[in-house]
């Protein structure tokens, strides 16, 4: 099996790089950080194919992806995985998580969607959060493309149901795990941590079962339905 993973230099992405070659895929590894991907590929016994794309320069990235395809010979999983967060309201923060979460995801998406469609189908991974469940005040920015990634990959799978495409579409909404991203965080403002190893162990298992939707770690699950229900007064003090 051959696998794409947009966004793979560090935290979620490059474990996912990591477990996957150690599994046996065939895997292709992006990110902007060149250096980042040739010690990725040398971690992996050079196993592993590396091309450089940053996801907001949305031509050249889709170009680059079909070119990775092409020297692969194909691929069957595309996980997307490239994303910014901060705790801010400043514009030109909130455009380039816009423009990298949101935008770049749906460039990337919408490639390998068209790919599956005329290549005999395969499987599109995005890296949402449970933070797509609801908004948030911390950065209301974030929060909105993550339900964007969400509501997004749910379209393309009622799309490919109702062609009857053979397209699955995984949306993996992981709580808090341990990355260069949670570390500019509060720790006071985090709870059930989760592991990068352990939490992507559990991405591959979803990614595996092919499944619609999954928390990351599984209590997640609950703590979403939570957010979902809370009544407004109650949330407004959490979020
Ligand atoms: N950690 C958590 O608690 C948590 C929770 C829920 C969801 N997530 C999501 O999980 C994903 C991975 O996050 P992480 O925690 O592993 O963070 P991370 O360690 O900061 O990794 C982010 C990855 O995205 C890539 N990326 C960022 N901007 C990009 C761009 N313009 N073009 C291409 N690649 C880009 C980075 O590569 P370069 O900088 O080299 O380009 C890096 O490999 C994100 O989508 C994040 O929102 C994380």
């Amino acid at each position: 099996m051959k696998v794409i993973v947009i966004g793979a230099t560090s935290g979620i992405g490059r474990e996912l790089v990591r477990q996957m070659a150690e599994a046996g895929y065939d895997v292709a590894a992006t990110g902007r950080r060149v250096e980042l991907l040739e010690s990725l590929q040398a971690a992996c016994d050079r196993r592993i194919v590396i091309q450089t794309m940053d996801v907001a320069d949305t031509e050249a990235a889709r170009g680059q992806f079909l070119d990775l395809i092409a020297q692969m010979g194909g691929v069957d999983i595309v996980v997307i995985n490239a994303g910014i967060g901060e705790m801010t309201t400043r514009w030109e923060k909130e455009k380039q998580i816009m423009d990298i979460n949101a935008t770049g995801f749906a460039a990337l998406a919408n490639a390998a969607f068209h790919y599956f469609t005329k290549n005999n189908g395969g499987q599109i991974v995005g890296i949402s959060s449970v933070a797509a469940e609801r908004a948030g005040g911390l950065s209301p920015m974030y929060h909105a493309t993550k339900a964007f990634i969400s509501t997004y990959m749910e379209g393309l799978h009622y799309r490919a149901r109702k062609k009857g495409l053979p397209i699955t579409v995984t949306d993996i909404r992981p709580g808090f795990v341990k990355t260069p991203m949670t570390d500019q965080n509060d720790p006071k403002q985090m709870f059930w941590v989760a592991s990068v190893e352990k939490a992507t162990q559990q991405i591959v298992q979803a990614i595996e079962q092919k499944k619609r939707v999954a928390y990351i770690t599984k209590r997640w699950a609950l703590a979403a339905r939570l957010m979902r229900w809370m009544p407004d007064f109650i949330y407004a003090k959490l979020a």
